[in-house]
């Protein structure tokens, strides 16, 4: 359903990706692993329209390479940058209601169901948004996105800087959203739980895919951990 082929893109005169060929089929988890810089955060940015990029991304073979971020969102790809960008001054229902797209029939979130999921967000929906913690904002955020009802959701690592007990709920929503059948690009850092929730993995390295393959296959390749991931 999503389709990047030999996908170029930097910042000005830096090149950053250089190549990047991935795909990815529907209701499929794939985690996207790196070193820091590695190019996991700019590939997400490319894909959403969020930087200019040569090559080719097809999106259920349609070309959304050159379009503006909200076109591309509109087209069913949610985005959670790893900025935690709530609107600060709005509570946190508020912020939730704007992720809402209007369409017909009953959707697969609604706010009811993210307040169960992390009751910490109810506890507080009619507090402004600014003053949650950096974990509550990154749930916050996650969820927003969530509401817009994406069919691939990219998550730019959700789990960076979350208490252990916020982790596994993220985890655990990852497992819910693959019940739903919505596909996950989970852009991470930890490797266990990564590899836990994802169908496949793909590592990068370089601004290019270095592996591509099973979560099974990616723990019983020491050298390649040790190549590419471990610091
Ligand atoms: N806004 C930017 N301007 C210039 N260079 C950037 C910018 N953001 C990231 N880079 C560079 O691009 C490379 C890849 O970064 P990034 O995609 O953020 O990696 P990752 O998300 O895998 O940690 C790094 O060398 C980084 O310094
Ligand atoms: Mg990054």
């Amino acid at each position: 359903m999503l389709t990047i082929e030999q996908l170029h893109a930097g910042y000005g005169q830096s090149q950053v990706l250089h190549g990047v060929t991935l795909a990815m089929a529907p209701g499929e988890i794939v985690a996207l692993l790196g070193r820091n810089g590695a190019g996991r955060s700019t590939l997400a940015k490319a894909v959403m329209g969020l930087l200019p990029a040569q090559g080719r991304i097809e999106w259920r073979g349609h070309s959304i390479l050159g379009k503006k971020t909200f076109e591309v969102a509109r087209l069913g790809l949610g985005y959670v940058p790893e900025s935690r960008d709530v609107f600060p001054d709005l509570t946190v229902a508020q912020n939730l209601l704007l992720g809402h797209k209007s369409r017909a029939g009953p959707g697969r979130w609604s706010l009811a169901q993210v307040y169960r999921l992390f009751p910490q967000l109810a506890a507080r929906a009619a507090v402004r948004a600014g003053v949650l913690s950096g974990g509550e904002q990154q749930m916050l955020t996650l969820c927003r996105t969530l509401i817009g009802e994406p069919e691939l959701v990219i998550i730019d690592e959700p789990t960076e800087g979350l208490a252990p007990q916020l982790v596994e709920a993220v985890a655990g929503l990852m497992r819910l959203l693959k019940t739903q059948g919505t596909s996950v690009l989970l852009i991470e850092q930890k490797l266990t739980m990564a590899l836990d929730v994802a169908d496949r993995c793909a590592v990068m390295g370089h601004g290019r895919i270095v592996f591509d393959g099973t979560p099974a296959a990616l723990r019983q390749d020491s050298a390649l951990r040790q190549e590419w991931l471990q610091v």
